[in-house]
């Protein structure tokens, strides 16, 4: 587990993450059809921006006119018409900057929920070779941080975008109006300012970037170390936990305050720049007033326009900066929205379900009458590393009951998640009734699958709940039945609660053996035509697999079923056992036949025979020894 957190692994397989410098346009309009699906809200949003610069732009103005009409003119002056002129713009401020703090939050939940609405559903439909080489951590830190950042450019960036050019344009405007030599003097500085501004906000972005993707690791490593934390105890690996995660939060700590000392040093100087335009307006209009070109009311309207000028570049810079950061944020949402099942409906199923459904068609589905499966030559490997399955050929008939075993990792579990399609045939063609699986939808052959995994897994919620996945219209006659059948009503009946008791976040509450009866509940609900079993029996007592033994003969019946089992005992009725080994089944026929071979199966099954043998005997001895 410790080599995940080395800094090239980690990488391995997110390659598709471009850190590149600029802002890729294409990406942002992309992400802006986002905001731009709430015209009406956007409308208001730019609206109420230009509303607050143009009040903004309007005060300095009626100042100036104020302080002019009182030095012409003296005691004659109406101040009243002034006095309700401002408290106009001050309305029309108050009501602006409220709208657009209103409209633009408004904006951002709903930008940041349909994001995440669209990652969620795309992640739902993605293969599992996806998240073979995505650990959750990083999924997680999309879904969150990167979602919450794109939101908040797509609302809040696109109001200070329509503010901070308005005010400018207004300011300059306003400036030029009064005095066309002043103003260019004062806005002399602006290119200088402009391209301080975003050259230090791209070290600051640069900077800030090495701190969310280390921050981004943590939270990966972080989660993994929580999910191994048992594994991680029991071999004492605290220490060595500790200091690869030491490793990354001091890496963070550098980056961190690299960030804050150029942010501190940009601000500061946008300040200096910031005055030397006032104190350029201050000497030239100063003088000015002096010699009689401007008045004393253009002067301090001046000086307040030089104030303001500057404040939009700070926050256009940032803004600027942001995207160039978030741009990385924005290729991995827009790659985790787009991405792409390798294993989907082809073109011409999707079509056919599209036909069915407009017609009105209840889609091909569950209760299908499943004759036979064959497996054709069947070839297959994982993304990474070698050939897995090498040629499995093997024809499965109604009714029949299919044992698989074979040694640890000869591709007993890689073969049946081929049959659910989990992954698909990198050769060779799996036909159900004749017919490629590829050539239907996988809605149809999902729903005709009922499958109980190695590690079962178990839904927060009551124990009734997780028993209904498998069925959401079922009654609780039929969810007692099917944990009747196997045999998991026992131990359901002595829990507080009954069917009704929580059972903890992913089942935290129940031993292993209890979450395998309850999804093996879950899948007789489903009632499948094609049922799988993975080590569905492995954590269960001798006593409990008996059990579901018992309901589990009848379960079988006219249905094609592949029960993997470690423990050889529980396949003997198996109508057919295919012994696998190295990707390649070596072996295949029933209990008798295979004994009488002699060969793999023989062995492996009087190895299993006489461990079993000799722990009852020692079991035997023991409680000899301590019965009186
Ligand atoms: P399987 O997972 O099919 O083996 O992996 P198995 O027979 O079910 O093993 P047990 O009994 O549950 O332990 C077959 C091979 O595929 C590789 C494994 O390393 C193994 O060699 N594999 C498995 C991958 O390369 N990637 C995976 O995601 C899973
Ligand atoms: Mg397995």
């Amino acid at each position: 587990m410790s080599e995940f957190f080395d800094d090239d692994n980690y990488e391995d397989g997110f390659t598709e993450d471009s850190f590149e410098e600029g802002v890729d346009l294409g990406l942002w309009r992309q992400l802006m059809a986002y905001t731009l699906h709430y015209p009406v809200e956007v409308t208001i949003l730019a609206v109420c921006a230009i509303c607050t610069a143009i009040a903004e732009v309007a005060f300095p103005l009626i100042t100036r006119a104020v302080i002019d009409a009182v030095g012409n003119n003296g005691a004659e002056v109406n101040l009243l018409q002034y006095g309700l002129l401002y408290f106009a713009f001050v309305v029309l401020l108050a009501c602006s900057v409220g709208g657009f703090i209103w409209f633009g939050g408004k904006i951002r939940t709903h930008v940041s929920h349909d994001i995440r609405k669209n990652g969620f559903q795309n992640l739902q439909q993605l293969s599992f070779a996806y998240y073979d080489f995505r650990p959750v951590g990083w999924l997680m830190a999309r879904m969150t941080s990167d979602c919450e950042r794109l939101s908040n450019i797509l609302a809040w960036g696109l109001l200070d975008l329509i503010w901070g050019s308005t005010m400018m344009l207004g300011i300059a405007i306003a400036m030029l109006y009064m005095d066309v030599s002043l103003a260019l003097i004062v806005l002399s500085v602006l290119p200088v300012l402009a391209w301080m501004s975003i050259n230090f906000q791209r070290r600051i972005l640069k900077s800030a970037r090495r701190v969310r993707k280390t921050n981004s690791r943590i939270t990966g490593s972080f989660n993994e170390s929580i999910m191994g934390v048992r594994t991680s105890k029991a071999f004492v690996k605290e220490a060595e936990n500790l200091n690869t995660f030491g490793k990354l939060t001091d890496e963070m700590f550098e980056a961190s305050v690299l960030n804050q000392v150029q942010a501190a040093l940009y601000l500061p100087l946008v300040l200096t720049l910031g005055s030397l335009a006032t104190g350029l307006a201050l000497v030239f209009g100063g003088v000015e007033v002096i010699v009689g070109g401007v008045t004393t009311g253009t002067l301090i309207a001046f000086l307040t326009y030089t104030r303001h000028f500057f404040e939009p570049i700070e926050e256009l810079a940032h803004w600027f900066a942001e995207m160039q950061m978030a741009q990385a944020s924005a290729e991995r949402i827009i790659s985790l929205i787009d991405a792409e099942s390798d294993i989907q409906d082809s073109p011409e199923v999707k079509k056919k379900m599209a036909l069915q459904h407009r017609i009105g068609l209840a889609p091909d589905g569950h209760g299908e009458d499943i004759q036979q499966i064959e497996f054709e030559n069947v070839r297959f490997s994982y993304a990474v590393g070698g050939e897995v399955l090498k040629g499995i050929n093997l024809s499965i008939s109604k009714g029949e009951n299919i044992a698989i075993v074979g040694s640890t990792g000869s591709g007993k579990t890689s073969l049946v998640n081929l049959l659910c399609r989990f992954y698909e045939p990198t050769a060779g063609r799996i036909l159900i009734d004749g017919i490629d699986y590829r050539a239907r939808s996988l809605e149809w052959l999902q729903s005709n699958l009922g499958i109980v995994l190695q590690s079962s897994h178990i839904f927060g919620g009551s124990i009734a709940d997780n028993i209904r996945y498998g069925k959401l219209d079922a009654t609780r006659d039929e969810i007692v039945t099917a944990a009747k059948k196997a045999g998991a009503h026992g131990f359901i009946s002595q829990i507080d609660g009954d069917y009704d008791s929580e059972v903890g976040k992913a089942g935290a509450r129940l031993s292993a053996g209890e979450k395998q009866l309850i999804s093996f509940a879950r899948a007789i609900l489903a009632d499948p035509a094609i049922l799988v079993m993975d080590e569905a029996t492995s954590s269960v007592d001798t006593v409990t697999e008996q059990e579901i033994q018992r309901g589990l003969s009848e379960l079988l019946q006219g249905r094609i079923s592949l029960v993997i089992a470690h423990r050889l005992s529980t396949i003997r009725q198996a109508d057919r056992i295919l012994v696998l080994e190295h990707g390649e089944i070596i072996e295949s026929g029933d209990h008798a036949t295979l004994m009488a071979q002699r060969g793999r199966y023989y062995f492996l099954y009087s190895q299993q025979h006489l461990d079993e043998f000799s722990r009852e005997q020692s079991n035997w001895s023991h409680e000899e020894t301590i019965s009186p």
